[in-house]
């Protein structure tokens, strides 16, 4: 992607942490981008303070985990700003239990947000990426490739991403789609309840991975990084 000015993103999870921080990257940059969030409040609160301009950014809502919300919601942006250039795959959840006091409720949860809800927005963005030659960009997990303790569910929704990822790159770039997984380790968000403060500084900010999203779609065309681990600097003490 050679100029990426007035180029569109659909970014699930726009509304805080990670996504937040890609749609703002991407819009500073002179892209448009649309935020979904599993709330129409939330969806608009991020967006308004992202932007006050609705030619560049709009607001939506869809759980990931329901294809047919997916399909309405890329419909919307498509319709709105008329292409689509970049999915970036980037909702998730955390839930964290042995698998002895793990529910059955946040198991699902987990896959069908972190895992399902992936291959529910690919299969709706699919045939506009086609005609942009596009890229998708999902956000995966240093979690994707070690496992610990308490991450039964978190651990299979991540290794289980990290795969598919490898697998529809492999699936698309015959079309021009390039597909890249982005595996973080910490980072400064709202992830699992936590509430962002002043002792996050060692971690990596979400402006961090806006920058790695950036440099990714400015990447020659024929240069495709399939897969990035990107972690702390320096570990926190
Ligand atoms: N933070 C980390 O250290 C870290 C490290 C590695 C990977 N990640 C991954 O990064 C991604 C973003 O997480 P984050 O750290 O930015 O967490 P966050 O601050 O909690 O943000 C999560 C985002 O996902 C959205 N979301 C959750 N479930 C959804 C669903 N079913 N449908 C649509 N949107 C949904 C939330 O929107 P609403 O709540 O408004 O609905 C919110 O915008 C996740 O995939 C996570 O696994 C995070």
């Amino acid at each position: 992607m050679n100029n990426i000015k007035d180029k569109v993103a659909y970014i699930t999870g726009g509304s805080k942490g990670i996504g937040y921080g890609i749609a703002k990257s991407l819009l500073d940059n002179g892209m448009r981008v649309a935020v979904t969030s599993r709330t129409m409040s939330a969806a608009k609160k991020a967006a308004a303070s992202l932007s006050k301009d609705p030619s560049r950014v709009l607001a939506i809502e869809s759980n990931v985990s329901s294809l047919a919300a997916e399909i309405k919601a890329l419909k919307t942006a498509i319709d709105h700003f008329g292409q689509l250039d970049v999915l970036v795959a980037n909702a998730g959840v955390g839930h964290f239990s042995a698998i002895d006091t793990l529910s059955e409720e946040d198991w699902k949860e987990t896959i069908d947000t972190n895992l399902t809800g992936v291959f529910n927005s690919v299969k709706a963005s699919i045939d506009a990426l086609k005609k942009s030659k596009g890229y998708i960009i999902t956000i995966a997990s240093l979690a994707g490739i070690n496992f610990f303790e308490t991450a039964a569910a978190y651990n299979a929704s991540k290794f289980g991403l990290v795969g598919f990822s490898q697998a529809i790159m492999l699936d698309l770039r015959k079309y021009g789609i390039k597909v890249t997984t982005i595996m973080p380790g910490s980072v400064a968000t709202h992830f699992n309840n936590h509430i962002p403060n002043d002792a996050d500084g060692w971690k990596i900010q979400p402006e961090d991975i806006g920058q790695m999203v950036l440099d990714l779609l400015h990447m020659n065309p024929r240069t495709l990084p399939s897969k990035i681990e990107v972690r702390p600097a320096i570990p926190v003490k």
